[in-house]
């Protein structure tokens, strides 16, 4: 597999202007990052105005109208346009969000586009995200058992207990979390960030799992875990108003509960 590098954000030039067409009227302005690693050329921000009239309202139907209408060369992730898949994740205006859920209107003047911050870039918008599945799949994301199942029923839960994975459990994986974590810029291949953190504690949490002391094991990490500062911004970016910072709070604290 090809690897990705981090972009020369530094040398980020202006890049083309794309006018808008003729006799529009509600025309907005999206800067939009492009950078192709293969071209050996440095990344530059392309500026698009676009008829509002005929488009939209959110992001992601601004970026697939350029696509269709204006320039077919630039390049991004989505599938669901629901707020359900995480693929469209990108900087918007200075704060990473999905693109299909974030409304033009609630952006001022010029809107500039960016990837998901501090990973490398396989094209334009679309960051590498293969370290951020290796870091989620090395907490184990599934159910692990030490005894038999009950021979006559599934295993079953309380609603209580249950409630207490209903909100991890809504993790979409979209990493805006992680992206903003100034921990994970800096050490992103050790630091499993917020949003695997968030998983950790989904399966710590779970009632049915028996595996709650070697996955604390795992946890118990100088930078694995505890290289969360409490800064606050991965709460702040989630899409799906998450709380990964008290997820991480808490798993310390069951760390903390064991040693004594
Ligand atoms: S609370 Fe922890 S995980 Fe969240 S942004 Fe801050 S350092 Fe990163
Ligand atoms: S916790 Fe929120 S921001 Fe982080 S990956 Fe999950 S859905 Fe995305
Ligand atoms: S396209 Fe699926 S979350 Fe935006």
């Amino acid at each position: 597999m090809a690897e990705f590098q981090l972009p020369p954000n530094s040398r980020i030039k202006p890049g083309k202007h794309f006018k808008a067409p003729q006799g529009a009227a509600n025309v907005r302005t999206f800067s939009i990052y492009r950078y192709d690693p293969d071209s050996g050329e440095n990344p530059r921000l392309d500026t698009y105005e676009v008829d509002m009239d005929s488009c939209g309202p959110m992001v992601l139907d601004v970026l697939i109208k350029i696509k269709n209408e204006i320039d077919p060369t630039l390049t991004f992730r989505r599938s669901c346009r629901e707020g359900i898949c995480g693929s469209c994740a990108m900087n918007i205006a200075g704060g990473n969000t999905l693109a299909c859920t974030q409304a033009t209107e609630d952006l001022k003047g010029e809107v500039k586009i960016y990837p998901l911050p501090h990973m490398p870039v396989v094209k334009d918008l679309v960051p590498d995200l293969t370290n951020f599945y290796a870091q989620y799949a090395s907490i184990k994301p599934w159910l692990q058992t030490r005894t038999p199942a009950p021979s006559d029923s599934e295993r079953l839960q309380s609603k209580d207990d249950q409630e207490k994975i209903n909100s991890p459990s809504a993790c979409i994986l979209c990493a805006c979390c992680s992206t903003s974590c100034p921990s994970y810029w800096w050490n992103s291949d050790r630091y499993l960030g917020p949003a695997a953190l968030l998983a950790a504690y989904r399966w710590l949490v779970d009632s049915r799992d028996e595996a709650t002391g070697e996955r604390l094991d795992e946890l118990e990490d100088p930078f694995r875990l505890y290289r969360c500062h409490t800064i606050m911004n991965c709460t702040n970016a989630c899409p799906k108003d998450l709380n990964p910072a008290q997820a991480i709070a808490e798993t310390k604290k069951m760390l903390a509960a064991r040693s004594h």
